[in-house]
This record gives C-alpha cells, structure tokens and sequence, in this order.
C-alpha cells in the first residue's frame, strides 16, 4: 500500500504499469488502449483529479455517471470509517442502525413515501432484484405463469446475465440464448423521430410497442416492463411526458409491473430527485445505484411502492426470497446517508437544474458547427451528437474512430470523457461551478473544431 500518492517514484509508475498489464482486467476496455499507459489516479477533488504523474484533469463523465457529490469528501470518508469502527456488518438476522434510516430517508425522498428498498451492492443486482419482485408478485396476484419481461432495445441494464439480456446495448457481446420471456421493443429516440411527424405523437407510438408486444405474446405471461427514464446508453434522449404516462396506463391496463430502471437518472442527476418525477409518474419500483453513495461505496436498491411490497407480507409462501450477502453494507449506507445530507445541505439537485441550464445555454454556439447534429440534455445529464451530414443525419462512419480521435482530443485539453463518441455525454459532478463548466465547454469546442476540420 503506497502512503503518498502523490510522490511515487518513476520506478513504482513502471512497477505498477506492469503489474496491471499482465494481472489486471479493465472493465469494457481493450488492452491495447491501455496497457503501458494506464491512468492511474491518486487524488479527486470537486470535479478534478490528479494522476500519478501530477497532472489534473476534469472529469466530464463522474466516474461512470455516479459521482454526483464529487470526488475529495471527507465527511463522507469519516461517515465510512465511524460506522466501520462502530460495527462493520450485522449478524445474519439483523440490521445496522444506518440501513434502517437509508430505507427510511429514500422513502422521504421518493413520491411513494410508504415505499420500501431492498438493498444490493449495484445497478445489476438491483435490476435482477426489480425483475424476481415483479415476477413474485404476479405470482402472489395468481398471475403465475407471468414470467416475461419488456424491455427496450440498445438500453444498458446492466452485465449479469439476466441484466444483460434485457439491455442488449450495441457495446455488449451477443452470449448465446437470452433470458426466456425477453422481449425487446422499439427505443425512444428524440432527434431521428421518423417522416418528421410530432414528437409527441411518435413517443406515444413508441410507448404504444409495449402494448402491442403484451397483446401479441398474451397479457397473462407478461410479469414487467423495464425502461431507463433516459437511456444513457443509448444516447440520452429526454422524452414528452406522455411518454412515461402512457407506460404507465399500459402497465396498470395489463397488470404489468412496470420498472423505472434510475440507476444512471436517480438521485438528482436530471434535476429532480428520481427522473420519472418530471413526468408524475410513480412506476412500481425503482432501481438505483450510482449516485446513491456518489461512488464512495457500492450500494444499490429495488425501491418497491407499497402495492408491490405488501404482496410479500401474507403467508411464507409469498414472501421476497432474496438474499445479497453484501447489499446494503452498512459501510455502504452510512456513505449514502452522508452524501444525501450533502446534497441536501448544498441543493445539489437544485444546482443539477440550474447548472444543467447554464451548460446547455454555453454548448449552444456549437450548432453551428457542420458536424453538430443535435445538442439536448435534462439537468446535467447532457449530450451531443456528431454527425457527417447535417441534413441526412448520417452517422460518421465507425471506420473514422472517432472515439479515439475525440477522448483524445478532450485528453489535450485536460478533460476526461468515457466513450465519447458519435454521442459525447456529459455527467459532470452537481457541485460543477460555471467556470468549471466553461473550462469543459472551451474543450469541448476546440475537439470538436479539430473533427471538423478534420472530416
Ligand atoms: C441504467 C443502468 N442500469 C443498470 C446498470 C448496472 O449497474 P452496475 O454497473 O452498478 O451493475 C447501469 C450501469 O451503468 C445502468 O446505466
């Protein structure tokens, strides 16, 4: 373990280079980008952090969308360790004082204020958890055949393997058979909105798949429908409000339990606490993750509404049979306590808003551009969209390995992005200034001036 972070000797750099090329994976990264020449980061602070070559950089994507109260805070780091000092874990049939008042500060938090969490230790596993709810409950309904699922096609849900196959993002490996009863219809997106008809129009055609695919496949063997409010894998198009309305209606028509998978949205990320509340709409349960802790520990929760949660509580027969060992450590929760403390004490959902404004008003200018398509964004949940013709909307071919060209580009002007591609999305830390925001939005400019020139 290195005491100093921030001096280690050109000898320890190499040693450690060499131990990660050969001993470690980086998760969905190829080992030619990175071996030899990995990043490695020794200090965070508000939006910035610092290699171990000293050099600083701004962080544009918040880690991989979670650091929402961003990086340095110690009071969380002393929140960890009290709780850790105190008692770590509970025996098997107990709970630490911090779970109990985390389910109770999200119900606060949540327009279900009867609503209950089932605590996990990440995105995956509470999307696994929403899904084995829902089809319990259908069960407990006398649903029981109910075990197919819905979902959209190119969303990310997350890598386990039921996960995985309700996502199907362009990223992931085709693994052979998916889960039975995967069902995957039309995604929303809000710049190629087919024959130029009404934007509200087509995002209720689209809401309306999910219908057809419920009547076609048969209503009684449908347990859920699942959709990221905003789908940041599949560029972050922010849809009308009918749009999740009518999820809603279709999901209470056909019995469906319908899932709002918030991992990325939750927690202030689009301005408001959960996404769905822009739209009023209160789905059946919440996935989280991500923010939850703002990455300082993992923890994720099924946050289930009371309909759902009070059809576990009759006989033994019906009650949740789900076990994490890890979910909800309370190490993990008195993290998570802390950080909505701070983002209550600083308005950070508030300034998620407001600051989301500002840095769309600033990447405005750069619709002139030829190559930029499309700019939109919710809160600082932000994206922008290159393509070779305005006009067509064509894609810029995968041949021009823009990904490399445009990471490396915001590399030289001292910002860090993660698969910024055709779609450049921004998630920046909520605590982002407007400077801070002017400094991305400087480096965004000249990137995006040099592809240009270049194409
Ligand atoms: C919408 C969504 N759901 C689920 C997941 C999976 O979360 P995790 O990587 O914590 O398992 C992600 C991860 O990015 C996500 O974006």
């Amino acid at each position: 373990m290195i005491k100093d972070q921030l001096n280690i000797s050109g000898e320890k750099i190499e040693e450690l280079q060499n131990i990660a090329s050969q001993n470690l994976f980086m998760h969905a990264q190829h080992i030619n980008d990175w071996a030899g020449n990995l990043k490695i980061f020794v200090k965070g602070e508000g939006v910035w952090v610092t290699d171990v070559n000293g050099h600083r950089y701004l962080d544009s994507m918040g880690g991989l969308w979670f650091k929402s109260a961003g990086y340095g805070r110690e009071e969380i780091a002393k929140a960890i360790y009290d709780q850790a000092c105190a008692i770590e874990t509970p025996p098997a049939n107990g709970a630490c004082i911090p779970q109990i008042e985390l389910a109770g500060k999200i119900a606060k938090l949540y327009p279900d204020k009867n609503a209950r969490s089932f605590f996990t230790s990440g995105g995956s596993e509470s999307v696994e958890t929403a899904v084995k709810m829902a089809k319990k409950y259908q069960m407990n309904q006398g649903k029981s055949g109910a075990y197919k699922v819905i979902s959209r096609r190119y969303s990310y849900h997350g890598a386990t393997a039921m996960a995985v196959s309700l996502g199907k993002p362009l990223t992931s490996d085709t693994m052979g058979p998916e889960m039975p009863g995967t069902i995957h219809v039309e995604n929303w997106d809000s710049y190629r909105i087919p024959n130029n008809i009404d934007s509200v129009e087509y995002a209720i055609y689209c809401a309306n798949q999910f219908e057809e695919a419920i009547k076609h496949t048969g209503p009684d063997s449908v347990a859920a429908m699942i959709a990221e409010p905003i789908s940041a894998a599949y560029g972050i198009h922010i849809p009308p409000a009918e749009y999740w309305q009518r999820l809603r209606e279709i999901a209470d028509n056909y019995d469906v339990v319908l899932i709002a998978d918030e991992v990325i949205t939750g927690f202030g990320r689009t301005g408001k606490y959960f996404a769905t509340e822009h739209w009023n709409v209160i789905p059946d349960i919440t996935t989280v993750a991500k923010a939850l802790t703002s990455g300082y520990s993992p923890l994720g929760a099924a946050i289930a509404s009371k309909k759902i949660s009070d059809s576990f509580l009759g006989s033994e027969k019906e009650m949740f049979r789900h076990l994490i060992t890890f979910g909800g450590h309370p190490v993990s929760s008195a993290a998570a306590l802390k950080n909505l403390e701070i983002f209550e004490k600083e308005d950070l959902v508030q300034a998620s808003k407001n600051m989301g404004e500002y840095l769309l008003e600033q990447l405005e200018p750069l619709r002139n551009s030829k190559i930029v398509g499309d700019i939109r964004g919710l809160g600082l949940l932000v994206a922008i969209e290159l393509v070779l013709d305005k006009s067509t909307k064509t894609k810029i071919p995968a041949s021009y390995e823009l990904q490399k060209k445009i990471s490396n580009y915001l590399l030289e002007r001292d910002v860090i992005s993660f698969r910024a591609s055709d779609v450049i999305s921004l998630c920046p830390p909520l605590s982002i200034n407007k400077d801070e925001i002017d400094f991305l939005v400087d480096a965004l400019k000249n990137s995006i001036s040099k592809i240009e020139q270049e194409i």
